[in-house]
């Protein structure tokens, strides 16, 4: 149908003749003369329609936005450049225009920013937004980047199961009903997990999955219920050997698709310092802000509020000096403790350093008053706060103080444009091993359960639980964890002391990953991996917040697709087939 592509038409093709297929991108009516822009996944270029050539002329003057059209016509140079586009010296002068399929009541114009609802019904209409057209493309050259890679270095990809058995990583299954096992399911895969250590013990060493992974849990930007990872699993290796491979990986990804050196090696950091310093376990190192622990300074002082809090072991007081932060209005004071209580502030406290000489005289702040001299004055120290600055405080649990500070440290550094350009990644190691759930009263792994922990005696793991330190990793780039992986437990020891502390006990151990207890008796050599979630490389490369750019089809943030109309409803007749019985009236459920 076509000779060559529209973006690509360039001074080689010059008095030649070309058939060209592609979208009216714009037309344009000028003192009897037709401009149409025709736009391919290329570019686009100018369509010429000459009054002297009448039926031409009738055809081109009735085009409108997004009629898919086939032109044919004679290259030649353009009178008036267009600097802004690669074809702008060119232009084809139409000897015939054929409508394709012309485009009836366009729901948005492409040029405009419609609603995202929208963009998704119509996700064909968005998807040919050039803009659209290049992160899709990032992400094609990033899988491609990937795997030649990977390849080259004997890596095996190899396919694990869709319907398969649950594989916990922390979020609700998707279930499949069975129709010839009245009343049983599959789960669609939260990760490969145990597949992939199960390639290792099959004796595959180094393999790797470009996998759609499953899971049913609240959405969010950087979240998908269903989305990709780059798999990888290796065995007779150390964390050192995984970490190095894989950032060698990554290195050459961001070199190739976006050509940006990242640095050799990557900094590494552990959990307790990320959270301390930064309240995050993936801390964007494009700016600084720290958090400053006080609570040495406020241990003896009568306010409770901080004094408790630093005198508990599990408590935390800090403190985030906000550059500049004194001019925030009281209603944007307002703003940031809502904020904060979103993750889990239940107050917080500021202080306007409005002279930093003047010590008392110099401050404003609601807490001033609980403060005496000598505290204030090494606050100001500790915190090394200037005239202009905010000093923002948190007090309580630690890791609640380290989760709303946190979040407040980036808020305010996007709010304030403190986050600085370029990239910054690092590993973040030394994961504790269990959360203490409160309200389940059970730990609840930090990583997944097949993950090793330091100590290799089960005694000592039994008897440390709550402090113990897992053989756990993340990869992290600007504030964005793209990747997680871990030393797996090889020996069947272990993995069941881990379960019984996680609350699983030996009969559901044996239900739920009986297979994997048993390849674990039968000569598993120690191995470990990583997975990195392609979305999130690909719409950092891409330059978006949103992992919705670099997927095709994504879902909403309620989990639907508005373009196909899933999930919907099935016929009675195929739900008795498959042995299900929907409840009626029991409304729409929570997310969690
Ligand atoms: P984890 O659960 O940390 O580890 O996932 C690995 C990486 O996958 C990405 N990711 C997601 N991306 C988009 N939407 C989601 N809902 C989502 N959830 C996770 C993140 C994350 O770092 N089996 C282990 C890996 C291992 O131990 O080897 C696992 O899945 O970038
Ligand atoms: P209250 O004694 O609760 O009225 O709080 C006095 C001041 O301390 C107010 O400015 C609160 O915002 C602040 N505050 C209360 N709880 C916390 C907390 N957990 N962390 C930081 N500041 C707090």
């Amino acid at each position: 149908m076509r000779t060559h592509y529209c973006g690509l038409i360039g001074e080689r093709q010059l008095g030649e003749r070309v058939s060209l297929c592609g979208w009216a991108d714009a037309r344009r009516d000028h003192g009897g003369v037709v401009f149409i822009d025709l736009r391919d996944h290329e570019g686009i270029v100018q369509i010429v329609a000459d009054p002297d050539n009448a039926d031409i002329f009738a055809i081109a003057s009735k085009v409108g936005y997004e009629d898919c059209l086939r032109v044919t016509g004679i290259v030649r140079l353009r009178s008036n450049v267009n600097d802004k586009i690669p074809t702008g010296r060119y232009e084809v002068l139409a000897e015939s225009i054929e409508l394709l399929n012309p485009a009836r009541n366009l729901p948005f114009a492409l040029h405009e920013h419609p609603n995202e609802d929208l963009r998704m019904t119509y996700r064909y209409l968005d998807l040919r937004r050039p803009a659209m057209q290049k992160m899709l493309r990032t992400r094609i050259r990033l899988v491609h980047a990937i795997r030649q890679w990977l390849d080259a270095r004997g890596f095996q990809d190899i396919e694990t199961p869709i319907l398969t058995k649950a594989t916990p990583e922390g979020a609700r299954d998707y279930l499949v009903p069975s129709r010839v096992h009245p009343g049983q399911f599959y789960a669609l895969p939260q990760s490969p997990q145990l597949f992939k250590q199960i390639l290792m013990m099959a004796g595959f060493d180094r393999y790797y999955q470009i996998a759609r992974c499953f899971r049913d849990e609240d959405l969010r930007a950087d979240r998908q219920p269903e989305f990709t990872q780059l798999d990888m699993e290796f065995a007779f290796v150390t964390e050192r050997d995984v970490q190095d491979t894989v950032e060698a990986l990554i290195r050459y990804v961001f070199k190739e698709v976006i050509d940006v050196e990242l640095p050799d090696p990557f900094p590494r950091m552990t959990y307790e310092e990320a959270m301390r310093r930064y309240g995050s376990d993936k801390p964007d190192l494009r700016f600084d802000m720290e958090l400053v622990d006080i609570a040495d300074a406020v241990s003896r002082i009568e306010f409770k509020v901080f004094a408790e809090p630093a005198n508990d072991p599990d408590g935390r007081v800090a403190a985030l000096c906000v550059p500049g932060g004194a001019e925030l209005s009281r209603k944007q004071l307002d703003d940031l403790a809502v904020y904060a209580a979103k993750f889990g502030a239940k107050g917080l406290a500021w202080m306007k350093v409005e002279d930093a000489a003047k010590g008392r005289e110099g401050v404003n702040s609601p807490v001033g008053k609980f403060l005496d001299d000598a505290t204030l004055e090494k606050i100001l120290q500790l915190t090394r706060a200037q005239t202009g600055d905010l000093l923002l405080f948190g007090a309580g649990k630690w890791k609640a103080v380290c989760d709303f500070m946190g979040a407040l440290r980036l808020k305010i550094a996007r709010d304030r444009g403190l986050v600085g350009e370029g990239w910054k990644p690092l590993w973040v190691t030394d994961f504790p091993m269990f959360e203490y759930d409160g309200s389940e009263r059970r730990f609840v792994a930090l990583h997944h359960p097949f993950t090793a922990p330091k100590v290799d005696d089960v005694d000592d793991l039994r008897a440390n639980a709550a402090t113990a330190v897992s053989r756990g990793y993340d990869m992290v780039l600007n504030g964005s964890e793209i990747g997680g992986g871990s030393i797996r437990i090889h020996r069947p020891e272990m993995q069941s002391a881990v379960f019984e502390l996680l609350g699983i006990g030996a009969e559901e151990a044996q239900t739920k990953f009986g297979f994997l207890l048993k390849a674990l008796t039968l000569g598993a050599p120690p191995h470990g991996g990583i997975a990195f979630g392609i979305d999130r490389i690909a719409a950092l490369m891409a330059g978006t917040e949103s992992i919705r750019d670099v997927i095709a089809f994504p879902k909403t943030t309620s989990a639907q697709d508005l373009m196909t109309d899933a999930p919907s409803a099935v016929p009675d007749t195929q739900l008795k087939e498959l042995h299900v019985a929907v409840v009626q009236g029991a409304g729409s459920m929570e997310q969690g």
